[in-house]
């Protein structure tokens, strides 16, 4: 069989654990696959900065690489440009992408997968919600046969880290973000997480899958956790109730029937009851539910390099199995059949 060959575009705490994945498990990565699995190059911003990884891989070009002699490329370094520009450049050539870029598939997402279409390339990004959770390939294959109403849950780890913390200290929200900065939870940056651009990218992919529609991460209405003091958390307590960032995409049902989609993220107080206020530290749990299957819930690690590398080297071995059958994985539906609704209505 003549082998499958990958570009891995970054190198960061996700990158490094896949380049590491690749090359250690070679073998059995080649007998899943059916041909060998082959790590043609790997692009970095500074290549003196990696002497862990063979000298010969590395590269500061990631479009040279791109436009190289690669069937699949993984895209591990996030942002929109230029990395948008490349990603484009390779469906058009017909080479499969996956990648882990929640907010240039929430921007742009639509233009990428028609790219794909047209040149029957596979796109796969179950890396960009949930980290480890198996989520988008049963919303977009397992259930693509049922009735999506309602996807609802934790998809941002920092938050929910400071939120559990918050819980169970008592203490306040800027000494509970200090925490999670020290421990590595939180980013030196953490504004994305804590603001729910984060969460408000991963809640537009998820309900452009659910759905069959295409909704972008402005179409989002958001509210993230800055303004969570300790006495709402003490009020919610009083309650039998916690604090939750939450994520949440409906399809809604006007009187006069007619449908449309609502996606939004804030916090909310939950029962402490509910399955959901049970999440805790970095774990991220969404529910499903569908007209014929109900309730699903699906847990697990939402963050780190080694879970979320698991889940790219899933969509990789799902790329890399359609090329040597010579085909390619479902297409993703026909979109814009469902209005999206004006943010902050629901
Ligand atoms: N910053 C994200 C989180 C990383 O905290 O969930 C995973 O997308």
């Amino acid at each position: 069989e003549s082998p499958v060959r990958v570009a891995l575009l970054g190198c960061g705490t996700v990158g490094s654990e896949v380049a590491r994945l690749l090359l250690n498990g070679a073998d059995e990565l080649a007998a899943r696959v059916g041909a060998p699995v082959e790590l043609a190059g790997i692009a970095v911003r500074r290549p003196d900065k990696h002497p862990e990884l063979p000298q010969q891989l590395l590269t500061a070009d990631a479009g040279e690489l791109v436009e190289s002699d690669v069937d699949i490329v993984v895209e591990l370094i996030g942002g929109i440009e230029p990395v948008r520009g490349w990603l484009l450049t390779a469906l058009r050539q017909g080479k499969s992408v996956v990648t882990g870029n929640k907010a240039l598939l929430a921007e742009h997402g639509g233009e990428l997968s028609e790219a794909a279409n047209d040149s029957g390339a596979d796109l796969y990004y179950e890396a960009s919600v949930a980290g480890a959770i198996p989520l988008l390939r049963p919303l977009r294959e397992s259930l693509a046969g049922d009735r999506i109403t309602r996807v609802m849950g934790i998809v941002n780890g920092t938050t929910n880290f400071i939120l559990s913390a918050m819980d169970s200290t008592g203490a306040s929200y800027a000494e509970t973000l200090e925490e999670a900065t020290r421990l590595g939870y939180a980013e030196a940056d953490p504004s994305a997480d804590v603001e729910g651009y984060d969460a408000a990218s991963k809640a537009a992919i998820l309900a452009s899958l659910a759905f069959h529609t295409r909704v972008t991460a402005s179409d989002v209405y958001r509210e993230g956790i800055v303004g969570i003091t300790a006495s709402d958390i003490a009020a919610a307590k009083r309650l039998n109730r916690t604090v939750k960032l939450l994520a949440i995409c409906e399809r809604v049902t006007d009187e006069d029937g007619t449908e449309s989609v609502s996606a939004r993220v804030h916090p909310v107080m939950i029962p402490r009851t509910h399955q959901l206020a049970g999440v805790g530290g970095a774990f991220n749990a969404v529910y499903v539910e569908a007209e014929a299957a109900g309730e699903l819930m699906f847990y697990g690690q939402g963050a780190g390099g080694a879970p979320t590398a698991s889940a790219v080297l899933g969509d990789l071995v799902a790329a890399a199995r359609n090329r040597v059958a010579g085909g390619r994985g479902p297409r993703e539906s026909a979109h814009a059949a469902l209005p999206v609704r004006p943010m902050g209505q629901t």
